[in-house]
Order: structure tokens, then sequence, then C-alpha cells
């Protein structure tokens, strides 16, 4: 790809940061669409009920740790439709539920017919006590991206809103800071790299909104010593996987350094679990059931089977099982407890 020249200026040529901005939260951006995330893509809250009855039990065993707080705030960051934050206030004990303050926050509209007991909002509350719970938002929040040019210099992708590319100027100050520290791309043209600084800054300010809990961020991630060198910007639109363009038509995505998110945070004790680690942990199984329920209890047995087929879903690998899970605690000794294992658990 050559560098974009002066002749370019003007000519609709945007960062992408900038462009996928626009396209996702902009007037008529497609996260405003009444369709919302679910008309066009599956994320792990619409895979099955179990994935929020699971982040119900993380929310109970913060509770404990926290000592059961008169209130006890659930915060749905990102909340699509409000669909996590719902299966979550369903699957609490009613001990549990009758002090629990439950939050959405999201760019969209407050769906129609939402549980009133669901308070919607733009941004985080400030100081709260209890689980703020973030599945799928990180790789959404839009970043530059590097390509390195014929000289090995790292550049900025420029794109138009037909999802052209040119190359920018090369990446300086803190983009620059950022990539050498977290992603530093080999001097090979046509390598790339996203960069992840806009998605560290808004988790920090996220976590920051904790006074006391947990903060725990879902998504597909990498780390140092395994990004991707291509990069893994791509776009989904009803349901299928297709090339990313800044018009508005398409979700546009890309996997999260979620070590760099940890680093921006300066928290002590943050912990990165794979979600098949993370669920196992708060009782979760794809193990199916025996086949003698099959003779006694058959509704029970179909049931059972059902769920488990879920699970697996939730956990498998090469797919959901495979998304990490960043936990971050504040004022909470040891994430360990709350993600012990459902063996454990269950002998105490
Ligand atoms: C992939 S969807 C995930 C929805 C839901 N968490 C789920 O797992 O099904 C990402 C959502 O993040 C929302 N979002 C992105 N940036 C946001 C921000 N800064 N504040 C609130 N919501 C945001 C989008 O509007 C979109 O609904």
């Amino acid at each position: 790809m050559e560098p974009v020249t002066a002749a370019d200026a003007g000519g609709g040529w945007r960062g992408w940061r900038e462009a996928a901005e626009a396209a996702l939260y902009g007037p008529g951006g497609f996260y405003r669409r009444p369709e919302g995330p679910a008309g066009h893509f599956r994320t792990s809250v619409h895979a099955s009920p179990l994935f929020a009855a699971a982040v119900a039990r993380l929310l109970c065993r913060v509770d404990e740790a926290l000592g059961r707080p008169a209130v006890l705030d659930f915060v749905d960051m990102a909340a699509g439709r409000g669909e996590l934050v719902t299966g979550v206030l369903a699957a609490l004990p009613a001990d549990v539920a009758a002090r629990a303050r439950a939050h959405a926050v999201e760019v969209a509209a407050r769906p129609a017919g939402l549980d009133p007991r669901v308070e919607w909002r733009g941004e985080p509350p400030e100081g709260i006590t209890g689980l703020l719970f973030a599945n799928e938002w990180l790789d959404n929040v839009p970043v530059e991206i590097a390509e390195v040019d014929g000289a090995g210099v790292p550049r900025r992708v420029l794109v138009r809103a037909d999802g052209t590319e040119r190359l920018g100027e090369p990446v300086s100050g803190a983009e620059a800071e950022w990539l050498a520290r977290w992603w530093p791309p080999a001097a090979e043209e046509g390598l790339r790299a996203e960069i992840g600084l806009p998605r560290d800054r808004a988790w920090a300010a996220a976590t920051g909104t904790l006074a006391r809990g947990l903060a725990v961020a879902v998504d597909y991630a990498h780390t140092a010593g395994a990004r991707p060198p291509f990069g893994t910007l791509t776009a989904f639109r009803e349901g299928r996987e297709t090339t990313p363009v800044p018009d508005g038509s398409c979700d546009l995505t890309a996997h999260v350094a979620l070590d760099a998110c940890a680093a921006a945070t300066a928290l002590p004790g943050a912990r990165l679990l794979s979600q098949r680690e993370a669920l196992h942990a708060l009782g979760l199984s794809g193990a199916r059931p025996p086949l003698s329920l099959a003779s006694t209890d058959p509704a029970g047995y179909v049931r059972a089977l059902a769920a488990a087929g879920e699970a697996a879903e939730l956990t498998a690998p090469g797919g959901l099982g495979d998304f990490g899970w960043l936990v971050q605690p504040v004022g909470i000794a040891d994430v360990r407890d709350l993600f012990v294992d459902v063996a454990d658990d269950e002998e105490h």
C-alpha cells in the first residue's frame, strides 16, 4: 500500500478510529439501529441464559466478599438491549435481589419494556460497590490501525467510507509508545497492529468507578508474544462475517489486548482467565447427564442435555470458551476466592 499524498487530503480519508466511531456510534450509526447487536451476531449472553446465571453467581460471590453490603451494584457495561442485566436479575436469589441496584450503560436508547428496576444510562455511575461486567465492549471501542510500509515504518492506516485504505503519516507520540510497549510490529512490509490506547483509557475509566468490588472485561483477546501479525479487524452483518467498511452498515470489531488494559488501571491483583476456566469455576459444566436419568426422568434428562449443549458452546475450545476474562478486584483480597473450582466450592 502506498502512503497517502497531500493531493488526497480532503478526499474523505480518516484514521480507522475516527471512521469507526462515526460508523458505529454517530447519528444513524450501526449501534443506534433498532435491531440491536443480537440482529447481527450472537454473544455469550444471547447463546444461553446459563451465561447470565453464571454472572449472577459471580455477583453473589462478590457480595459475600464485600460482607453483604446494604446496596449491591451490578453494572452491565455496554449493555446492548439489556439482555445480560435482565438475566442476572432473574437469576439472583431473593435476598440478594432485594439489595441489588442494576445499571445498564449503553450508547443506544433504553429498550421498551425493560425491567423498571434497571437504571439505563450513558456513563457508568461513580463510586459503586459490587460488580462491573463488560461483555464484548472493548472490541467495539474504535482504535487506530498501523501498517508497516516498505521502509519498515509503521504508519496510520487511513480509510474512506467505502472501505478503501491508504497509508497515512508515521505513528507518533503516545500511539507510538503504546505500539513499542504492547505490539511492536517487525519491520516487514504489510504487517499490522491495532493500537489499543483508547481501550486502555476506556477500561481504566470504567474500573475507576468502582469503590469496592470487581471489574470484569470479557472479549476476544490476545496477549504480548501472541499478537496476530496482520491484526484482527473484521465486520459482521446479519450473522455473517464481512469486509470491514465504515459506512454504518456493519459491526466493526478487533480483538482486545487485555494485558494492556489490565496494566492501564494500575490495580493490583488482576487475573486473566479463559472463559472456559472462568465458567467452570462458576459452576458451569458441559458434561452430559447420566444416561440412567433418561429412564427415571425423561423430561429432566432432555432439559439437562440441552443445558449441557449450551454450556459446551459457552466453553468450547476454538469458540466462546477461548474468550479472555480480565478480572480486576478493588478492595477484595484475592479474586481466587471468587473463581474457586466447582468441586472445591461444593466441599465448603
Ligand atoms: C458487541 S455489543 C455487546 C452487547 C452486550 N454486552 C452483549 O454481550 O450481548 C457492544 C455494545 O457496546 C455498546 N457500547 C460501545 N461503546 C460504549 C460506551 N462507551 N458506552 C456504552 N456502551 C457502549 C454498543 O452500543 C453495543 O451495544
